[in-house]
């Protein structure tokens, strides 16, 4: 039996997440999504492409929620887009709704299914989707850790010329400017990146990786990233799937770590088949703890916004 991914929001996230992970062929896909024919013009054309592809995978559109049923993992990208000079948290009233509606359709339909958010302010998102959903902190994840580090890991390819598969680096903290690039712990085939990089260049790539995603916002114009997100959401779905125990960063719920507590922050997770299976710990120096903590005040602030 195949396992089933529903995609909630068929907009540029949700189908490019749709279309990298039918090229995977571990799920059968549903896209759901409000505007009419959307959902089912965009699965019908994806679903076109496999024979040329050559994956057996089941893709398909709709408006209404029954078709989600039974799935193993919900991924909730329904929302508004960040547009140019607006902020994640502007997002906030919004979005809070679409992903309130979308979280109670989806999980009575499939009560022991892994959501994973991607909808912003992201940290705030996912909060909700596990208050709503009543959920247990393991199986809701926020999509938000692997996109700052690979923008980063892209940053030190292009600097050094090096291939991005030996380049990792890590981010901690919230989605947003306060997150935290740690670049003692990033490296280069093993050598940290404050040994490789002259300082101001380094400066200057925790900078681009920080306002990541506002440089895209200001070229679109008229819309946010979609195609590194969404190839986020695939790794860590894969990751699921196939129990892979995989270490990524995330946006996680703190029950202590980092000193953190009843909030979603990004921190390494260890993914599998039931979800986050732990919680990674870095030791951190004194300026990191103090820029975690600013970060984490931030998401703090805006998960009080929710007034739940
Ligand atoms: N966490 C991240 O790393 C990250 C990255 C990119 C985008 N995002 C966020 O993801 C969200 C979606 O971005 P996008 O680029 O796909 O936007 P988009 O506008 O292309 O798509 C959003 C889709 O959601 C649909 N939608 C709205 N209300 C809905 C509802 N109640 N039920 C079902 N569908 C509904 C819209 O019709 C639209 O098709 C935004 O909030 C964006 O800020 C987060």
């Amino acid at each position: 039996m195949s396992a089933k991914v529903s995609i909630i929001g068929a907009g540029m996230t949700g189908a490019t997440t749709a279309h990298w992970l039918s090229e995977r062929e571990i799920a059968d896909i549903v896209l759901v999504d409000v505007i009419e024919g959307l959902p089912q013009g965009k699965a019908l054309d994806l679903q076109e492409a496999m024979p040329v592809i050559g994956k057996d995978v089941k893709i398909t559109g709709s408006n209404a929620y029954e078709v989600t049923e039974k799935s193993d993992i919900v991924v909730i990208t329904a929302g508004l887009p960040r547009k140019p000079g607006m902020s994640r948290e502007d997002l906030l009233a919004a979005n809070a709704d679409i992903v309130r509606n979308a979280t109670e359709e989806t999980v009575k339909r499939s009560p022991n299914a892994i959501f994973i958010v991607l909808t912003n302010p992201l940290d705030t998102m996912a909060y909700l989707t596990m208050k709503v959903g009543k959920l247990p902190p393991e199986r809701v994840i926020g999509q938000a850790g692997i996109l700052d580090s690979t923008r980063m890991r892209a940053f030190v390819s292009m600097e050094l010329g090096v291939s991005v598969e030996n380049i990792q680096c890590y981010v901690l903290g919230g989605h947003g400017d306060e997150m935290v690039p740690l670049t003692r712990h990033s490296n280069v085939a093993g050598v940290p990146l404050t040994k490789i990089l002259p300082a101001e260049r380094l400066t200057a790539i925790v900078d681009r990786t920080r306002k990541g995603g506002g440089e895209i916002v200001n070229l679109l114009k008229t819309g946010s990233a979609f195609y590194a997100p969404s190839a986020a959401i695939v790794q860590m779905v894969e990751a699921i799937l196939k129990n892979k125990h995989l270490i990524v960063p995330a946006s996680a719920f703190m029950r202590g770590e980092y000193g953190l507590k009843d909030i979603f922050f990004g921190a390494p997770v260890q993914l599998g088949r039931k979800g986050i299976e732990k919680v990674i710990e870095y030791e951190l120096n004194d300026e990191e703890k103090a820029a975690l903590q600013k970060s984490a005040k931030g998401v703090a602030e805006s998960i009080a916004l929710l007034k739940l």
